[in-house]
C-alpha cells in the first residue's frame, strides 16, 4: 500500500489553510506543501509574525506557528508542488459563475479546470487528487476526463473530500469533526488502496467511526445537501422572527421551544439580519441549477425560496432603518457594528452587512463601520463589488473607523450587523449619551439586552421580537 510522504493542496484560502495547518501538525512525518498564485497570500502565509498570516481563525496562527518550515511550507511554487506529492488537495475557490450559461447560479468551475490542466501537465507520476473545494455533482467526472486524456500515462485517482468546517471554530471543527467524509471509487484494489491512503492520513487523529466512505457522488451531494439543510433552518426561523414581530410571539423563545424535540434539536436556529459566508448561497443557487439542469423544477423551486427568504430578511431590515427613522435617512449617520459575516471571522463574503448597507446608500445615508478584524480596504472593495453605487460616492458617504465610540459618535442608528462577543461588553451607557436623540438600536443579532437598553433610553428593534417593543 502506498504511503503518503507528501501532501500537496492548491489554494492557501480559508479552508486549503486551515485544513493543511492541522494536517500538518497532526502527521509530523508527512510533508504538507500549500501553494497559490496569489503571491501576496503567500508572503503574508510566511510572515515572520504568525499574527500576520491572512486567515484569522481562532487557533490557526498557533499551529501555524509550530509547524511552519517544519513540514508544513507556504509557496507560489505550483510545479515543483505537484511534482512532489503522492496526493494533492484542490482547493481553489469555486464562486457562482457572473457571466455566460448559468450567471448568477451555476459554480464557476475555471480555477479548478486549471488546476486539473496543470497537475495533468507537471504529473510524471501516478497521483491522488482530492477535491476539497465545494464542487457541483459529477465534477469529478470532469476531473477524472481531464486527468485521463493527457496521454503520458500517469494514472489519477479522484477522491472527493468535501469540508464541513464552518469559518471562525475551523480549528475546532478540522479537529473534531462530526464526520469526515471520502467519496472514492471502489471497484478496483487500486481504487480502494488510493480512498484507504486518505483514511489513513485523518486516522492520526480520528477514529473510524468518524470517517466515513461512501461513492464519489454521494459524497459530492452530501456536501451542497448539508449546506442546504443548514441554510434552510435559518430561513425557516427568520420567516417565523417576521411573524414574530407581528404577534405577540418572541423568536428566541419559539427557537428554544422547537429546538427541545429531539427530531428538530436546538443548533442553528438563531433569527438573523440573514446568513452569509461563502458557502451556502453559492451551494444552493449551484443546487438550483443543477435541478433546473435536470429538469425538475418543483426541486429547484423548493430550495431557491431559501435564497429568496434571506434577500428578503436582508431587504427588509434595512427598510425598517429608514422607515423608524422618519422614512428618511438621507445625510443621517448609521453605525454599523460588525461587517464580517459572522464572529471570530475577517471573512466578509455574502456578509448581511455589504446588502443592508448598499440599500441604505441609496437612500443616501451616511455609514460608519466598526468591526474587530476587518479592514477599511476590504468594506470598500465589498461595496464596490456589488456595483450598485460609484465608488467615489461610496468612499464619501461611507467611513470605517477603528472603535466603536467613534462609530456611533453622533450616530441617528446603531445596528448590530455581526455577534462579536465584545459588543455585549460596551458601555452602552456612553454611547447613548452619544447618540443623536431619539437614538435607535436595531439588533441584527439578537446579542444586546433589549430591556437593558430601553433603560438606558435606546429606542430598540430586534429581529424576531413582538410589537409591544417595536418602535414603527
Ligand atoms: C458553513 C457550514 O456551517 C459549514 O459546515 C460549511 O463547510 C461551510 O459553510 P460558514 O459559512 O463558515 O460554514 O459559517 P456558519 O456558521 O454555517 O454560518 C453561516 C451564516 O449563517 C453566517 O452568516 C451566520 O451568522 C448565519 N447563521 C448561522 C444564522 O444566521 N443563524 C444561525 O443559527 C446559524
Ligand atoms: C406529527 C408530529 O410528529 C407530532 O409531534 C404532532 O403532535 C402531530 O403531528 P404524526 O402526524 O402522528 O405526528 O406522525 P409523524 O411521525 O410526525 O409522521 C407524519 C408523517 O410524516 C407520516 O406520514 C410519516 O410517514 C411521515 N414521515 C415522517 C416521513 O415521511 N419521513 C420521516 O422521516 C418522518
Ligand atoms: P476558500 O474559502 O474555498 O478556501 P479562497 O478564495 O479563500 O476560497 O481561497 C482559494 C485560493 O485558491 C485563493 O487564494 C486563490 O488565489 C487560489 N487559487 C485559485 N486558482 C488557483 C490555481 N490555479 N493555482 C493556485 N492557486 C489558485
Amino acid at each position: 500500500m502506498k504511503k503518503i510522504k507528501t501532501i500537496t493542496c492548491i489554494g492557501a484560502g480559508y479552508v486549503g489553510g486551515p485544513t493543511m495547518a492541522v494536517i500538518a501538525s497532526k502527521c509530523p512525518e508527512i510533508k504538507v506543501n500549500v501553494v497559490d498564485i496569489n503571491e501576496k497570500r503567500i508572503a503574508q502565509w510566511n510572515d515572520a509574525d504568525v499574527n500576520n498570516i491572512p486567515i484569522y481563525e481562532p487557533g490557526l496562527a498557533e499551529i501555524v506557528a509550530e509547524t511552519r518550515d517544519k513540514n508544513l511550507f507556504f509557496s507560489t511554487e505550483v510545479d515543483q508542488a505537484i511534482d512532489e506529492a503522492e496526493m494533492i488537495f484542490i482547493s481553489v475557490n469555486t464562486p457562482t459563475k457572473t457571466y455566460g450559461i448559468g450567471k448568477g447560479k451555476a459554480a464557476d468551475l475555471k480555477y479548478i479546470e486549471l488546476c486539473a490542466r496543470q497537475i495533468a501537465r507537471v504529473a510524471k507520476d501516478d497521483k491522488i487528487v482530492v477535491e476539497k473545494s465545494t464542487l457541483p455533482v459529477r465534477t469529478a467526472e470532469a476531473l477524472t476526463s481531464i486527468l485521463h486524456n493527457t496521454g503520458n500515462g500517469v494514472k489519477y485517482h479522484i477522491l472527493s473530500n468535501p469540508e464541513f468546517l464552518a469559518e471562525g471554530t475551523a480549528i475546532q471543527d478540522l479537529l473534531k469533526p462530526d464526520r469526515i467524509l471520502i467519496g472514492g471509487d471502489s471497484d478496483t484494489q487500486e481504487a480502494r488502496e488510493a480512498m484507504q491512503a486518505l483514511v489513513d492520513v485523518y486516522a492520526h487523529w480520528l477514529t473510524d467511526e468518524q470517517i466515513l466512505t461512501t461513492n464519489v457522488w454521494s459524497s459530492e451531494l452530501s456536501k451542497l445537501t448539508a449546506n442546504a439543510f443548514l441554510a434552510q433552518r435559518i430561513s425557516s426561523i427568520n420567516a417565523m422572527s417576521e411573524l414574530c414581530e407581528k404577534t405577540e410571539a418572541d423568536v428566541d423563545e419559539v427557537a428554544k421551544a422547537i429546538g427541545m424535540d429531539s427530531r428538530i434539536g436546538p443548533k442553528f436556529l438563531k433569527a438573523s439580519v440573514g446568513f452569509g459566508g461563502s458557502c451556502f448561497q453559492k451551494d444552493i443557487l449551484n443546487l438550483v441549477y443543477i435541478s433546473q439542469s435536470l429538469g425538475l423544477q418543483e426541486v429547484a423551486d423548493y430550495w431557491e425560496q431559501v435564497i429568496i427568504m434571506n434577500d428578503h430578511q436582508k431587504r427588509r431590515f434595512a427598510q425598517h432603518i429608514v422607515k423608524t427613522l422618519y422614512n428618511t435617512v438621507s445625510g443621517k449617520k448609521i453605525s454599523l457594528l460588525g461587517w464580517a459575516f459572522k464572529k471570530d471571522t475577517n471573512d466578509t463574503r455574502e456578509s448581511a452587512a455589504i446588502y443592508v448597507s448598499d440599500y441604505l446608500l441609496s437612500e443616501h445615508a451616511k455609514i460608519v463601520v466598526y468591526d474587530p478584524k476587518v479592514s477599511s480596504e476590504q468594506v470598500y472593495a465589498d461595496l464596490e463589488y456589488l456595483g450598485t453605487h460609484d465608488p467615489a460616492f461610496i468612499r464619501e458617504q461611507v467611513k470605517v473607523v477603528s472603535s466603536p465610540t467613534e462609530a456611533c459618535f453622533q450616530a441617528h442608528a446603531v445596528a448590530i450587523m455581526t455577534e462579536w462577543n465584545e459588543f455585549n461588553t460596551y458601555n452602552w451607557k456612553e454611547i447613548y449619551q452619544h447618540m443623536m436623540k431619539p437614538a435607535f438600536l436595531f439588533d441584527g443579532r439578537n446579542i444586546l439586552n433589549r430591556y437593558e437598553m430601553k433603560e438606558i433610553g435606546f429606542e430598540v428593534y430586534a429581529i424576531g421580537k413582538g410589537p409591544s417593543i417595536q418602535i414603527a
